[in-house]
């Protein structure tokens, strides 16, 4: 009998400050920086964003989410057998996110450990877990996307700060006979890493290297489209479906234009995409968590419905997920 992963609650938590376009754009004015709504709006269709505040953490962020995907999923967390954190914001660089929301869930004894795919992060994360438990390793999954990404932006780069922002975004999957999960498909090209990055590591007790995140956005955008419309039909072909039968796209929500780009290409009206980048900017990891949890709960996505899950990011990576609800 085969055993599949589907996906029984979700969740999600935001910083209580939300800094819109014209807030940042005053903020920066007073470091001589020039930028403006109109600018961010027209090229992103960003208008607004969350920052963490000094004192919290992203596993404060990743277990607040986690507590809402588990109550939305009817699940103790004395029931969850595995936890894998998508982040490339981690709280400490060791020991794992995961283990850090572990303990704030108050359990123990469960596999609890980091991804790192950067923007591809949830999707990575998503395969990782429906692969443990396809092959009955694990029961009942929490995978959390969480980014403090506010603490790596240059914030004298206008190119850059005005594009990101904090959140986190959970999901709870259970082992299932029916489907679930049907197809995932991740793929990585590791030459393209001077695209997107930040390079800095800790060494002898200093900070090695470039601290900021750095990006080719030009670079980025063409990348993105050419490999995720690839992908998005890969995907589907692995799980017997048309590219038509897609009910609900929750792509990664870096930039609007990259967004509808991909829909005209797949042929997807926009209404079937589910986008929040508006809302949230680019919170890396979170954002298809994010996203996923705003159309669940406001109504738009169903039982029995296909849903394409889709990651894009620094290594160059990317990742789909097409599953059943
Ligand atoms: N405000 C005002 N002007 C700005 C800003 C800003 N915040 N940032 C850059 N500019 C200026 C530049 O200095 C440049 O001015 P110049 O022509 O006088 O030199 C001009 O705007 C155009 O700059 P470009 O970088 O060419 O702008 P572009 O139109 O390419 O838009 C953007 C930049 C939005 C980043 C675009 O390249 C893009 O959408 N890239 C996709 C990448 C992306 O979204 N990445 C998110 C993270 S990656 C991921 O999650 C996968």
């Amino acid at each position: 009998m085969s055993l599949y992963a589907k996906i029984i609650g979700s969740g999600s938590a935001l910083p209580e400050k939300c800094v819109s376009n014209d807030e940042l754009a005053a903020q920066l004015a007073t470091q001589g920086i020039e930028t403006s709504d109109e600018w961010i709006r027209t090229r992103t269709g960003i208008k607004q964003r969350y920052l963490a505040a000094p004192e919290q953490e992203t596993s404060d962020l990743a277990a607040s989410a986690a507590k809402q995907a588990l109550q939305s999923a009817g699940v103790q967390a004395s029931d969850v057998d595995l936890i894998i954190v998508a982040t490339s914001t981690p709280d400490h660089i060791f020991p794992s996110t995961a283990c850090m929301v572990q303990a704030k869930l108050g359990i123990s004894g469960c596999a609890s450990f980091d991804v790192q795919a950067v923007c591809s992060g949830f999707v990575y994360a998503l395969t990782t877990a429906d692969s443990f438990i396809r092959a009955g390793n694990a029961n009942c999954a929490l995978v959390i996307g969480a980014e403090v990404f506010s603490r790596i932006l240059d914030w004298q780069d206008r190119s850059t700060c005005v594009l990101f922002g904090d959140g986190a975004g959970a999901m709870v999957l259970k082992a299932d006979k029916q489907p679930g999960i049907k197809a995932t498909q991740l793929n990585a090209n590791g030459s393209l890493y001077p695209i997107l990055n930040t390079e800095g590591r800790v060494e002898h007790g200093h900070i090695v290297g470039d601290p900021f995140l750095r990006m080719d956005g030009q670079a980025v955008f063409k990348t993105a489209v050419s490999v995720l419309d690839q992908q998005a039909r890969e995907v589907c072909q692995k799980a017997q479906l048309d590219v038509e039968q897609i009910d609900w796209m929750v792509p990664h929500q870096a930039n609007e234009r990259i967004i509808s780009f991909l829909a005209r290409k797949l042929h997807l009206p926009l209404e079937q995409v589910v986008i929040t980048v508006n809302q949230h900017a680019n919170t890396s990891a979170a954002s298809v968590p994010l996203a996923f949890d705003v159309a669940q709960r406001d109504g738009r996505l169903k039982t029995g419905q296909h849903v394409l899950l889709q990651g894009v990011g620094g290594g160059f990576t990317w990742g789909s997920v097409l599953a059943q609800l």
